[in-house]
């Protein structure tokens, strides 16, 4: 007889892929009374706060903070150094890339997509093919986001560069990493990235509100040639502040910095590359488990190859509407909130309710994916959706190290 018991009481996992599981060390940093804007410990904070970030995102060059979630940061960045008229390409692998291209139109550029669908990387020949056609160098910056959070792609930034390096084309590489930094391998300088835009709110391990957008000389060049910049976007006072309201355009997020400050410890006495490490191992062990679920029944992941996968954030689907009926469940009965779909069909499709995501990002650990996993175990028996057996024995073997 099957029993129908809850035991969803305890301390929940909001396993979705941002805003991702607060550190305790995080949330302690900002339980704290107001500390004064004017002087003292919170302006101290700042040029060893800004020189860890920049360590995280792999560069010695600049680092502009902006009290904004991603969608801030995308404009902070795209206001910098694209004007209104000049071309932008988007190779995008999903709806953020999209989205960027959205909020770059807003700003008045001449948007040209290139749509690799889904569940598909960047074709490199087709890009490399658009670069070449733009012999007069219209194009002045491709926008490509890192991992696009909604398919779970992760793309290759690296051999983008060495694209545009061959056609020899000038235009401002632009890289979205608020889906990968701190989770995903990534090196600002050594790839030969202008611009990076990131977010507190996943791999950085802090609530969401503040975005962050790095650049490099190239880029700063090109912002001194704009014929004007918002006021309040403008990242050269942010950058080079005279005084202290500027690093924020005005009043710092104070507990923010608290907690950044918090989290960037974490990152650092780690140490980023075993942070990488970590986040490849639990990936490697969450797509055993779903492969060996898609063995026999309707589990798909988004992206079949292992090569192009994030690993921060996974990206499924069962048969309508199982994929909302698994995270129902698991979060009524488990205490385990699964992240929806996104950007997979449109609103109004049933076919909506065959996706879910899987966020493994920042603060986890080996027991936070097996729980994830036992808990999805424990769903597709309760709704009888057929699977294949021994997925969570074959993540526990990758974590494992077998
Ligand atoms: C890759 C990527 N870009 C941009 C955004 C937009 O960020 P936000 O929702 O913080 O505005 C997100 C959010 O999930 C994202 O994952």
């Amino acid at each position: 007889m099957t029993q129908d018991l809850r035991v969803a009481q305890g301390r929940g996992y909001l396993a979705i892929p941002g805003p991702s599981v607060m550190p305790d060390a995080v949330l302690r940093a900002m339980h704290r009374a107001s500390p004064n804007i004017y002087e003292g410990e919170l302006l101290d904070m700042m040029e060893p706060l800004t020189a860890d970030l920049r360590r995280v995102a792999r560069t010695k060059h600049h680092v502009a903070i902006y009290i904004a979630n991603g969608h801030g940061a995308w404009e902070a960045a795209l206001a910098n150094v694209i004007a209104p008229g000049e071309r932008v390409l988007v190779p995008a692998t999903g709806r953020f890339g999209i989205g960027w291209g959205e909020m770059a139109t807003g700003l008045g550029a001449d948007v040209q997509v290139l749509d690799f669908g889904k569940s598909n990387p960047w074709d490199l020949d087709q890009i490399a093919e658009e670069l070449r056609a733009d012999a007069g160098h219209q194009i002045k910056a491709v926008l490509a986001v890192h991992v696009d959070t909604s398919s779970s792609v992760r793309n290759d930034v690296p051999a983008l560069r060495a694209v545009l390096d061959e056609v020899g084309h000038p235009a401002l590489l632009m890289a979205d990493c608020i889906a990968s930094l701190g989770c995903d391998e990534f090196e600002m300088d050594a790839w030969g990235v202008d611009v990076m835009v990131t977010g507190s709110q996943k791999g950085l391990m802090v609530p969401p509100g503040i975005g962050f957008v790095f650049f490099n000389e190239k880029a700063a060049a090109k912002r001194s040639v704009m014929s004007r910049v918002s006021r309040y976007w403008d990242w050269v006072p942010r950058a080079n502040p005279e005084e202290f309201f500027q690093y924020f355009g005005g009043t710092a997020p104070t507990h923010h910095l608290y907690g950044l400050r918090a989290a960037l410890d974490m990152i650092h006495e780690e140490g980023i590359e075993h942070v990488w490490a970590r986040h490849q191992r639990l990936a490697q062990a969450i797509w055993a488990a779903c492969e060996t679920w898609s063995e026999n029944g309707e589990l798909r992941l988004n992206v079949t190859d292992r090569t192009f996968r994030s690993h921060a954030v996974t990206a499924l689907r069962l048969d309508a509407p199982n994929g909302t009926a698994l995270r129902n469940w698991v979060q009524k009965n488990l205490g385990l909130t699964l992240g929806i779909g996104l950007g997979m069909a449109e609103p109004g499709d049933p076919a909506r309710d065959a996706f879910f995501r899987l966020g493994h990002m920042g603060h986890v650990n080996g027991q936070m994916i097996m729980g994830v996993l036992g808990g999805i175990q424990a769903g597709l028996s309760a709704l009888d959706i057929p699977h294949g057996h021994g997925a969570v024995e074959a993540a526990a073997a990758v974590i494992a190290g077998r």
